[in-house]
C-alpha cells in the first residue's frame, strides 16, 4: 500500500471512529461476530470462466467470519441492521453483506451518511438524501430487512463488479454472492428480541454444516457496471462453486480481510468504494491492534 492510500485509510477511520462509540480494540463496524472454518469446491465450469487458482483446485480451505453490522459489542442481534460474511479462500478474500447494493459510492460519503443517521436530528437524513439520492435503493432494502434466525440462512453480496478473466484473456464483469442452499425465513422483530443478544453467534454451531453457492450475477446490456449503489436489471447467473462451512473455530491468527486481495484471474472492481474500503480496513486493523 502506498502512503497516499494509507493516509486516506487513516483519515477515513478517524472520521468513522468519531461517529461511533466502539472501544479502540473493537471493529468500528461489524463488531459482533464469530468464526467458522470449511472449504470451497469449484463448480465444473468455474475454471473455464476464471483462471483463479481457487477454481482450478479440487478444494481449498476457507476461514470465515460472520458478523452483524451495527450496534457495537453491546447491541442485540435482533436489532435492525444487516449481517456480514467475510471469507478467505486461498488468495481470494470476499467481504460481503446481506444488502445487494451499498448506500454510497465513497468512504467520505459513508462518513456523511453515518453522521446523518446517528446525529439524532430528524432533518439530517432527509438533507443527506437530497444530496445523495443514490442511497435510496440500499435504504429501501435495509428498511425491509427482518431479523434472521441464523447467519447461515441468508444471501450475502459482494456488491462490487469483479472481472473474471478466462484462459483466452476474455473478461466478464460480474457481481458475486453467496447464496444459502437452505434459505431460512425471517423472524418477527419481537421474536428475535426475545432471544439472547448474541443469538446468531450462539446458534451457529448447531446450524453447521452449512452450504452456500458462490454465484456470479451477470449484468444486463444497460446496467452500469461500476456503480455499487445501483441494482442490475440482468438476471443471468453462473454457479462458481460451493462454500461448505463445517465447524465453528477461531483461527490462530485473524486473516487481514481486504476486498482487494484478489488472485490472478479476478480483476479488481473499478469503483472508488472498493479502494476506500481496502484502505479503511487496513487502517482500522492497525487502530484495533495499536
Ligand atoms: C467505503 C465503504 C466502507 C467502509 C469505509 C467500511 C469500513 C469498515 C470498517 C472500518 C470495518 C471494521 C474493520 C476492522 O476493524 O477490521 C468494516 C468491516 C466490515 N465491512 Fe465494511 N466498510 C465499507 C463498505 C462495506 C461494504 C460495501 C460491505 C459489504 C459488501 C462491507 C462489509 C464489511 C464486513 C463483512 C466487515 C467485517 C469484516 C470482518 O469480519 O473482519 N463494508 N468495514
Amino acid at each position: 500500500m502506498n502512503s497516499t492510500t494509507q493516509n486516506t485509510g487513516t483519515h477515513l477511520v478517524e472520521q468513522l471512529a468519531a461517529t461511533s462509540d466502539a472501544a479502540p480494540s473493537q471493529r468500528l463496524l461489524h463488531a459482533r461476530g464469530t468464526w467458522a472454518q470449511g472449504e470451497f469446491v469449484p463448480s465444473p465450469g468455474a475454471a473455464g470462466i476464471s483462471t483463479a487458482p481457487v477454481f482450478a483446485a479440487p478444494r481449498t480451505p476457507v476461514t470465515a467470519r460472520f458478523s452483524t453490522t451495527l450496534g457495537g459489542s453491546g447491541g442485540h442481534d435482533g436489532d435492525p441492521g444487516d449481517q456480514g460474511l467475510a471469507i478467505r479462500v486461498g488468495d481470494l478474500d470476499l467481504v460481503t453483506f446481506t444488502l445487494p447494493v451499498f448506500f454510497v459510492r465513497t468512504g467520505a460519503d459513508l462518513v456523511a451518511f453515518l453522521r446523518a443517521t446517528r446525529s439524532g436530528d430528524p432533518a439530517a437524513l432527509p438533507a443527506f438524501l437530497r444530496e445523495h439520492p443514490e442511497a435510496e435503493t440500499a435504504l429501501g432494502f435495509a428498511a425491509k430487512a427482518r431479523p434472521v434466525p441464523s447467519f447461515t440462512g441468508v444471501t450475502y453480496h459482494a456488491v462490487h463488479a469483479f472481472g473474471l478473466v478466462d484462459a483466452a484473456g476474455t473478461t466478464r464483469w460480474v457481481r458475486l454472492s453467496l447464496r444459502p442452499l437452505h434459505p431460512l425465513p425471517a423472524l418477527e422483530p419481537a421474536e428475535a428480541l426475545a432471544l439472547p443478544g448474541d443469538y446468531l453467534t450462539r446458534d451457529l454451531a448447531d446450524r453447521l454444516p452449512a452450504r452456500f453457492e458462490l454465484t456470479a450475477h451477470l449484468p444486463g446490456p444497460e446496467d452500469e457496471l461500476h456503480d455499487p449503489t445501483r441494482l442490475w436489471a440482468g438476471t443471468g447467473t453462473v454457479p462458481l462453486g460451493t462454500l461448505a462451512l463445517t465447524g465453528v473455530q477461531e483461527p490462530s491468527a485473524e486473516p487481514p480481510f481486504d476486498p482487494l486481495r484478489l488472485p490472478p484471474g479476478v480483476l479488481a472492481p473499478r469503483d472508488r468504494l472498493s479502494k476506500d474500503r481496502s484502505a479503511a480496513y487496513a487502517a482500522a486493523r492497525a487502530r484495533r491492534h495499536a
